[in-house]
């Protein structure tokens, strides 16, 4: 106890963290949270767990794997721990995100060794939560409660940790797709107020963002009260959002086809800062598989939102998720996907083997898919979108893009940044101009990356 109470009360500036991110977009927001919450505690960041005090698994549930990793990098965590322990150093290890909310059981019988976990709605507890452990070392606690209160009323000002920023607008789901943990582990869909955002995203771009990522799981079902208690859409929040001076680059992520509706459509005609790119998972091209994962558009509807969105923009670049090997799928099944993918070119995608979750619909579903079958259908799905990828990527060579140099790029001298279509490019620039947007000339590209030559050095 009397360690726990020297870490957290008495030597509090020397108080290192360590947070290790797994999953979605909406995980980093929430660890870049969590950072906030406690350097307003006083605590640094650590550069490795050995040298962190506190250490945070912020975590994912989506897939099997992402549940299973996340036991085997506790357990060498605990390594860490009791090595450090051995020096004289106590640890305390949090876990936080959807895996708490799914698996709170499991982690007090398999990781005892965990000090707190707390769900993805309560982690603003922290502080409070941290207190608890000084003064009851060795305790696990877990905190797993849907709680009504806005974890978003509780936390510090938001504030940019460089030219790119997320923003959770909307959190939950309420679409029940059936192979999908989601609802159960962020909850219902809740959206925040429109003055909340807009005083977030100024806060953000006053602190020196450029480009604003809106996130939510179900982001275009946004509902939001304006400031006379009116429910909102999120083509209003857009352009309230596209008149912040000095605001450059507008995204969000990830939409739901059937509730995009034609104002939002009539944004990406209007909004220049909205960027030329939009994900929209499809999950899979068979009307009759669409319909076991209880998903709310069919092909046809599908293909008539794209036409209606390059029809506002032509530029626009879709992404788009997909699972192969859902229960029930058949050869043909998977020849509609691929038809799909044919009919619609994406720029980008994301593809999974379909995987049981528990507490599912799906998960009890006859005719499980061999797993031989869902590799083989993975590996032809990702081939035709790592081509169309490709395609779409040299296709840019020799064009000028405006490109957002966000980081140190992997080779001496270079810097990383995105295009407006999300492609990684890779460009010798001088350190100093991080966080600037550039005009680019795209000289080479492949599948996953681009590289370019600044053609002129402007704001
Ligand atoms: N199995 C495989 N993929 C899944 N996804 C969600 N649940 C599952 C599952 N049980 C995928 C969907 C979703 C993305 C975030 O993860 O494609 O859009
Ligand atoms: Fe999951 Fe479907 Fe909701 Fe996306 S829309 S979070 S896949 S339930």
């Amino acid at each position: 106890m009397r360690l726990f109470n020297i870490i957290l009360k008495d030597i509090r500036d020397k108080v290192k963290y360590y947070i290790k991110t797994f999953g979605c977009q909406m995980n980093v927001y929430d660890s870049q949270r969590i950072a906030h919450i406690l350097q307003n505690m006083g605590h640094t960041a650590a550069d490795a767990p050995a040298d962190a005090d506190i250490i945070i698994f912020n975590t994912c549930h989506i897939r099997e794997k992402a549940a299973e990793k996340l036991f085997s990098d506790l357990g060498r965590i605990n390594l860490i721990k009791e090595e450090r322990q051995a020096a004289g150093k106590e640890t305390i290890i949090g876990v936080v995100g959807c895996v708490v909310q799914a698996e709170d059981e499991q982690i007090a019988k398999r990781a005892p060794f965990v000090n707190f976990a707390t769900g993805p709605l309560t982690y603003y507890r922290i502080p409070e939560i941290l207190g608890k452990i000084a003064q009851q070392k060795n305790i696990c606690l877990i905190d797993t409660e849907f709680t009504s209160e806005s974890k978003f009323d509780h936390l510090p000002q938001n504030r940019a940790e460089g030219g790119c920023s997320y923003l959770a607008i909307q959190e939950g789901c309420n679409n029940f797709c059936t192979y999908c943990i989601v609802p159960y582990t962020r909850g219902v869909e809740t959206s925040r107020p429109v003055e909340e955002v807009l005083k977030e995203a100024r806060r953000l771009v006053e602190t020196g963002t450029l480009e604003i990522n809106l996130l939510g799981q179900n982001v275009n079902a946004y509902h939001g009260e304006d400031a006379a208690g009116r429910e909102r859409d999120l083509a209003h929040l857009l352009r309230r959002l596209a008149e912040i001076d000095g605001l450059q680059r507008l995204r969000y992520t990830t939409s739901y086809p059937a509730d995009v509706n034609d104002d939002l459509i009539a944004c990406h005609r209007d909004l220049k800062k909205l960027m030329p790119y939009l994900h929209l998972p499809l999950q899979s091209g068979s009307d009759r598989i669409l319909k076991a994962m209880n998903r709310r558009h069919n092909r046809g509807q599908y293909l008539e939102i794209i036409a209606k969105l390059r029809d506002a923009n032509p530029e626009l670049g879709f992404s788009s998720d997909f699972i192969v090997g859902f229960p029930g799928e058949t050869d043909q099944d998977f020849e509609a996907t691929l038809d799909m993918v044919e009919q619609v070119g994406y720029i980008q995608a994301f593809s999974f083997k379909y995987s049981r979750r528990a507490g599912t619909p799906a998960a009890v579903y006859p005719d499980q898919i061999d797993e031989k079958v869902k590799s083989e259908r993975l590996n032809i799905l990702q081939e035709k979108l790592f081509s169309q990828q490709l395609n779409f990527n040299k296709g840019c060579i020799g064009r000028i893009m405006p490109v957002l140099f966000e980081s140190k790029g992997r080779k001496k001298g270079q810097l990383f940044g995105r295009t407006p279509y999300m492609q990684n490019l890779h460009a010798r620039v001088p350190a100093e101009l991080i966080n600037r947007i550039l005009p680019v000339r795209v000289t080479d590209a492949t599948a996953n990356s681009l590289g370019g030559t600044v053609i002129q050095q402007s704001d």
